[in-house]
């Protein structure tokens, strides 16, 4: 007899967002992990939508018990980023409307809520940072002491060789916050980067979707989502395959195997007027600095896609309405 391990305990961190939205979906699907809180920052949107966003979607998955804290609005430097307008739709989630939450955010900071559920926590917790780095370099400088009860920080940022798709070098989430991406890297906590390397190529596809086509509500607030995160990728790429970014560091949380890392150093360029935001990753250890991330540079793009769809009808299923 096989017995499963223990639920692996996470925290998301996250700027729903409809890829975030599918993210959280994934990780609420998936009895490998443990979620014990979810805090939210200012990136696809501003805060007071991804607040609300993360506390309706917790509320249509039955999830009204996780923790949710609000965070940071704003970068911890500069104050000119701005929404990637257009790909997350009005208010985040492509214009869907979820029913309210009966519940607010905790009374409690983000940081805060991070630091208690590390503190409370009898096994290292993962952080699944889906959004610009802004909370987790708050907790990592606030909360050092709770910070090293890290088992490991899964982020979807940046980029080693497939650079940018805000600027041309630089990816949305590091770019909204570099100054605080660069304090992540170089904290020494262990970091899985999950970027466009490998992010580009976890697509899905409408007729992945056509199984959920006549299903409950969580199939049909997915459905909205999707077919505004389509059309937007139609009118700006030519192609109905879009891009499932967050989802595919849950899936590097949950099964690590779908990607395939290389420790390498990672930094991030905060000054430079054309490259502001991008990850520089010395892929060829040409700068002899000790590596600091475990950079996913390839993936199984077919398990992946099996595993979002496949988890997420079932959550549907069970869930009904
Ligand atoms: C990242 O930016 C956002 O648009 C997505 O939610 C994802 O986290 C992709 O660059
Ligand atoms: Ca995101």
């Amino acid at each position: 007899m096989t017995v499963d391990p223990a639920p692996r305990p996470v925290l998301i961190d996250t700027d729903p967002g409809i890829d975030d939205a599918l993210a959280i979906m994934l990780a609420v699907a998936s009895p490998e992990l443990d979620l014990r809180g979810v805090t939210t920052v200012g990136g696809n949107t501003g805060l007071a939508h991804t607040t609300e966003n993360a506390l309706r979607l917790l509320h249509l998955l039955d999830r009204d018990d996780v923790p949710l804290a609000a965070g940071a609005d704003v970068p911890l430097v500069r104050r000119d980023s701005r929404p990637d307008e257009g790909v997350h739709g009005d208010e985040g989630l492509g214009g869907v409307r979820l029913d309210p939450a009966p519940r607010g955010a905790d009374t409690r900071s983000a940081v805060q809520l991070m630091t208690d559920v590390l503190a409370a926590s009898a096994e290292p917790v993962t952080l699944i940072a889906l959004g610009p780095l802004t909370n987790v370099a708050a907790l990592l400088a606030a909360a050092p002491a709770a910070a090293a009860r890290l088992e490991r920080i899964v982020l979807m940022g940046g980029g080693a060789r497939t650079l940018g798709n805000m600027t041309p070098t630089a990816e949305f989430n590091i770019w909204f916050d570099p100054e605080a991406a660069s304090r992540v890297f170089a904290a020494g906590v262990p970091v899985t980067m999950v970027g466009l390397d490998v992010t580009r190529r976890a697509v899905t596809a409408p007729q992945d979707w056509h199984g959920l086509r006549g299903g409950g509500r969580t199939a049909r607030a997915l459905l909205g989502m999707v077919d505004h995160y389509t059309a937007y990728h139609v009118g700006a790429t030519g192609s109905d395959r879009t891009p499932q970014h967050d989802a595919l560091a849950v899936a590097a949380a949950l099964r690590p195997d779908v990607v395939t890392t290389r420790r390498l150093h990672v930094d991030v360029e905060c000054a430079g007027a054309l490259t502001r935001g991008m990850t520089v990753v010395d892929v060829d250890d040409v700068s002899g600095a000790e590596p600091n991330t475990d950079v996913a540079l390839e993936l199984d793009a077919d398990a992946f896609t099996r595993l979002l769809v496949g988890r997420l009808t079932d959550l549907d299923a069970r869930l009904g309405g």
